[in-house]
């Protein structure tokens, strides 16, 4: 490969990590209301932010209006951590996982509640297990995407309207950015950090009825902090939802996730997150099928592609031959060469994902970043190949 010309225009932001995102377009502290910060999150002004940060996600993403919708602590661990905790052990459970996240799930179940009729679905990175094999008489656990391998379900055509077992969903990295059939789902979570460029604070947590009756009628018989307790005695904590906090939240964090949301409604919503999402992917894909004789996207299949956490390898044979070390003193070059240059901070893949990069591509980033970031990636990895 010869060496190309160096770039002359940069990214207006940086920020491409998968997390936390990149800040949506024009934000700035000086924007944030304040009037709630030293307060008490029990006072009507705190109780009242956290319910419009619930009622305005509630509306932007068109949640069915029998689900609740809470926020909890410890971001998306905590919200999956706590369903997990609170749900699992009444019936057989099956789990799916393909990347690091769903991974620290199967342990959870595997090492920590110890579930005994577990059935486990995995594929290795830039695969998905095969989904026809999963069987919904059980609960199940998946990850809408996988963000350190960049590969997403391609759909919910594959989750049964009528099923026996709960499907409990890890949508961190996929809400907001991509359409999801609610109705399929009985428990859903993300944190703030993600498409929507929130604070890495606090969890959000979706339940739908079917959901709430599991809590209702059982009883889990391992022990189950006060963190993540969402019923007490069978009956459901009502304050998570109506913005009564488990325990104190950052009402720095909640106006900043509330500016986000309201940026989101002010790009059409849901869909104009969506869309935005999508065409950073296009980009991607423009430019990977032009540079495919060195790298490509780590999803092997187009449908399970992510328009968020768009992880590539490469697969440039000068590159293969060489030893481990060499490939990860090159790509751990290439990062710090972009990141000097203030053209992408933390770009680097996973650190148990295959080699290469991974570029945020949710609604705060803009496509016209990505598209002049993508020559700098090749110029900097053709200056260090070739040397
Ligand atoms: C799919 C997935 N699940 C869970 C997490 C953990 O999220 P948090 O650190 O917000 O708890 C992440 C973070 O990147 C993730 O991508």
């Amino acid at each position: 490969m010869k060496m190309i010309k160096r770039p002359d225009t940069k990214p207006r932001n940086p920020c491409f990590s998968s997390g936390p995102c990149a800040k949506r377009p024009g934000w700035s502290i000086s924007n944030l209301q304040t009037f709630s910060l030293g307060r008490s999150h029990r006072s009507k002004i705190g109780k009242d932010k956290i319910k419009e940060l619930i009622s305005l996600s509630r509306n932007i993403l068109k949640l069915p209006n029998d689900y609740r919708l809470g926020v909890v602590a410890g971001s998306d661990t905590g919200a999956i951590e706590m369903a997990m905790w609170s749900l699992l052990g009444s019936l057989d459970v099956e789990i799916l996982s393909w990347e690091n996240f769903g991974n620290d799930w199967v342990k959870d179940c595997v090492n920590e509640l110890k579930l005994k009729n577990l059935k486990i679905h995995e594929a290795d990175y830039g695969k998905i297990p095969d989904l026809s094999k999963v069987n919904f008489n059980n609960d199940i656990i998946f990850t809408w995407n996988g963000t350190t391998s960049g590969v997403c379900v391609p759909n919910s055509d594959w989750i049964k309207n009528q099923r026996k077992g709960l499907v409990l969903c890890d949508a961190t990295s996929s809400i907001f950015a991509m359409p999801m059939d609610y109705r399929k789902l009985d428990v859903i979570t993300w944190s703030w950090q993600k498409v929507l460029g929130g604070e890495a604070a606090h969890g959000m947590i979706v339940l739908s009825p079917k959901a709430l009756d599991r809590l209702k009628n059982y009883n889990p018989s391992w022990p189950i902090p006060k963190i993540f307790r969402l019923a007490e005695n069978n009956k459901v904590i009502e304050g998570i939802f109506e913005g009564e906090t488990i325990n104190t939240p950052s009402l720095l964090c909640i106006e900043d996730c509330i500016d986000a949301l309201v940026w989101i409604e002010s790009i059409g919503g849901l869909n104009g997150a969506i869309k935005r999402s999508q065409k950073n992917l296009q980009e991607i894909k423009f430019w990977v099928k032009e540079n495919r004789n060195w790298i490509d996207f780590l999803s092997e299949r187009e449908d399970t592609t992510s328009s968020t956490s768009i992880c590539l390898k490469i697969v440039d044979p000068n590159f293969k031959k060489l030893s481990k070390d060499n490939q990860i003193n090159i790509i751990r070059t290439v990062n710090q060469t972009l990141e000097k240059e203030n053209v992408a901070y933390d770009i680097n893949s996973y650190r148990t994902a295959p080699l290469g990069f991974r570029i945020w591509g949710g609604a705060t980033v803009d496509s016209s970043d990505i598209e002049k970031l993508l020559p700098w990636i090749k110029w900097a990895y053709l200056s260090n190949i070739n040397v």
